[in-house]
């Protein structure tokens, strides 16, 4: 029981809104299982345990709200199956009804609970047959773990879609969603594939898929350091993450500066110049924030390649059809590596014979594996559910790349040598920026309690927008929106008024006189403005942040840093959760 809760603990940092436990012990099925924090589910948990299998869950509700009968492990009615499940079982309606028929009894909204039942009922003595059997009429995603209280010291598992992966520890396996469960115990494990299965007892590991083939794996080494749960001396991890962006960037750009060429040093594209070369244009997808980060990353590879580049949500891109062209590179961006929606997009692309690389952050991740190629983005753990480190690293790597193919075509050496220079100054520049926090602090102390915020920009300052938007929204619940600057007079403004800040992204670039004019626009409807610039005054702003100079493609990096606090001190004045925001889950491994 004690490695199982603190593995929870370690998945803590993904969101959850319940959790639970089911021990196996002399031929019974103990469940515990409580909405809410960890917190609560150990104040109810027994206080010593003799039981040598179990398996635990923190669940993000999908199905159901998150309360104590919905949450995960679900027995069957007659308690003989356990299970935990992440993913979604989209015929969960037609094989729930098809067993309510032959009388079974649910306790939950749950889709998952289903799986339960349908073992039970099918389970004549060989607990990995009757899972097979099962899965076989499962339509749907699952990363599922099962117990039977007459199988003793056993545990079936089984990965559609959703992550698992096996701890081969000593005299002891273990099975989680998530490297950061296992590592305190083991860093030798195995990554089951889709549509595999596998027998766990304490010494042995047996997979094979639903036909019963049976399938050797060698066990990978896990990196040294995998999530970190330790906050050092800052407060939250949120801004943990915030702080430790100089160190971040420099992961990123380290052995990546070709100076000789002026160029990027990419070892892991795994692709030929001549491939390289015969791209015609540029396709990123994501979501969330790393869809934001890409959207900027597509104007600066469009800008140094002129390539056709552009960026889509990867949920939206997957369900329409897609063309999927071979002139295309297309690049999917994810810090988890995890994302369901993203991989369900690389998998389409590569399906359709697209080639796709991963710009990811988390090694050995099922996006960055199933990719093969890529360039990982190496800001270490990233814990808080809010990116901010990764954001900033996925510009840097995107802003490599766009270097590394520009300079394959038309960018001269001595435009190479500029980008070059401010990659280089890049995490230096950020540190000046930290350690204006208390700046920042107050700042946001003056806007926190308004309870909605326009956010504006042009270019990839629009792009910027969104994410500072988002930022604030996800951590503070201050309702954000943002807009290309242009599009105000097209119908925002009609909000503007002395109640709704508007925030600002004016660099000092050709667009500036036109950003003036949208702030003087606001300021003409009383609306206050905080701008983000590098300017050291502007008549038309209220509150103004000067950032300091970079290469004009980088300008996103550093303008960054002061909406990333905007949201960590207004979440922390309006007296939010800021490390683990509502409703929200780090890694989204569902649709
Ligand atoms: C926002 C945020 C999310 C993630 C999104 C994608 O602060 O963190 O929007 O960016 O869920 O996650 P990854 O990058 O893991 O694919």
């Amino acid at each position: 029981m004690p490695i199982l809760v603190e593995g929870l603990g370690r998945l803590e940092y993904r969101g959850y809104d319940s959790a639970g436990i089911a021990l196996q012990r002399k031929g019974r099925l103990e469940v515990v299982k409580k909405r809410g924090r960890l917190g609560e589910l150990r104040a109810v948990l027994p206080k010593r345990h003799t039981a040598t299998a179990g398996i635990a869950h923190t669940r993000w509700a999908t199905h159901g709200e998150p309360s104590d009968r919905n949450a995960h492990p679900h027995l069957d009615a007659s308690g003989a199956v356990s299970i935990v499940h992440n993913g979604i079982v989209e015929n969960a309606a037609v094989l729930r009804a098809g067993l309510a028929a032959k009388g079974a009894v649910f306790t939950s909204d749950t889709d998952s609970e289903v799986l339960a039942a349908l073992i039970a009922d099918v389970f004549a003595g060989d607990l990995l047959a009757a899972v097979r059997h099962v899965l076989c009429g499962v339509v749907g995603t699952y990363g599922l773990a099962v117990l039977h209280r007459d199988c003793p010291g056993e545990i079936v598992i089984a990965r559609n879609g959703s992550p698992v992966l096996i701890g081969v520890g000593e005299r002891e396996m273990l099975v989680a969603s998530d490297a950061a469960a296992l590592i305190a115990h083991t860093r030798q494990v195995i990554y089951l594939e889709d549509g595999e299965v596998a027998r766990l007892t304490a010494r042995e590991c047996h997979i094979s898929d639903l036909a019963a083939n049976v399938t050797q794996r060698e066990a990978a080494t896990l990196p040294a350091v995998i999530g970190d749960g330790d906050k050092g001396p800052h407060a939250h991890f949120t801004l943990k993450e915030i702080s430790e962006q100089p160190d971040a960037l420099r992961g990123v750009l380290r052995g990546r500066l070709d100076r000789r060429f002026s160029t990027a040093r990419l070892g892991g594209l795994n692709l030929e110049p001549r491939q390289l070369m015969a791209f015609r244009r540029v396709k990123l997808l994501g979501c969330g924030s790393a869809y934001l980060s890409a959207t900027i990353g597509a104007a600066m590879i469009e800008q140094l390649t002129r390539l056709p580049a552009d960026a889509e949500s990867a949920a939206e891109f997957r369900y329409r059809n897609p063309i999927i062209e071979a002139d295309t590179l297309y690049l999917a961006v994810s810090q988890s590596g995890e994302t369901f929606d993203t991989l369900a997009a690389v998998q389409e692309i590569q399906r359709k014979g697209g080639t796709v690389l991963g710009i990811v952050n988390v090694v050995g991740s099922t996006i960055a594996r199933q990719c093969g190629a890529g360039i990982y983005l190496h800001a270490g753990p990233e814990v808080a559910v809010v990116s901010t480190k990764t954001f900033t690293n996925t510009l840097a790597a995107l802003a490599l790349l766009a270097l590394f193919l520009g300079r394959m075509r038309d960018v001269s050496p001595a435009e190479g040598e500029r980008l070059l220079d401010a990659l280089e100054a890049l995490p230096d520049q950020v540190q000046g920026l930290l350690d204006r926090a208390d700046e920042f602090r107050r700042l946001a102390a003056r806007y926190a309690h308004y309870n909605r915020a326009y956010f504006i920009g042009r270019g990839a300052g629009y792009g910027l927008a969104r994410e500072g938007a988002l930022k604030l929204k996800e951590v503070s619940y201050i309702h954000a929106e943002a807009y290309p600057a242009s599009e105000l007079k097209h119908g925002p403004l009609a909000l503007v008024d002395p109640d709704t800040p508007t925030f600002a992204i004016v660099p000092d670039d050709d667009l500036l006189a036109k950003n003036l004019s949208s702030l003087a626009e606001i300021k003409a409807r009383r609306g206050p403005v905080v701008a983000i610039s590098h300017l050291a005054s502007i008549g038309e702003a209220d509150a103004l942040v000067t950032v300091p100079r970079s290469h004009p493609l980088l300008d996103p990096i550093l303008m960054l840093v002061p909406l990333q606090f905007l949201a960590y001190y207004a979440a922390l004045e309006r007296g939010c959760d800021v490390d683990r925001p509502r409703n929200l889950a780090k890694s989204v491994t569902v649709e």
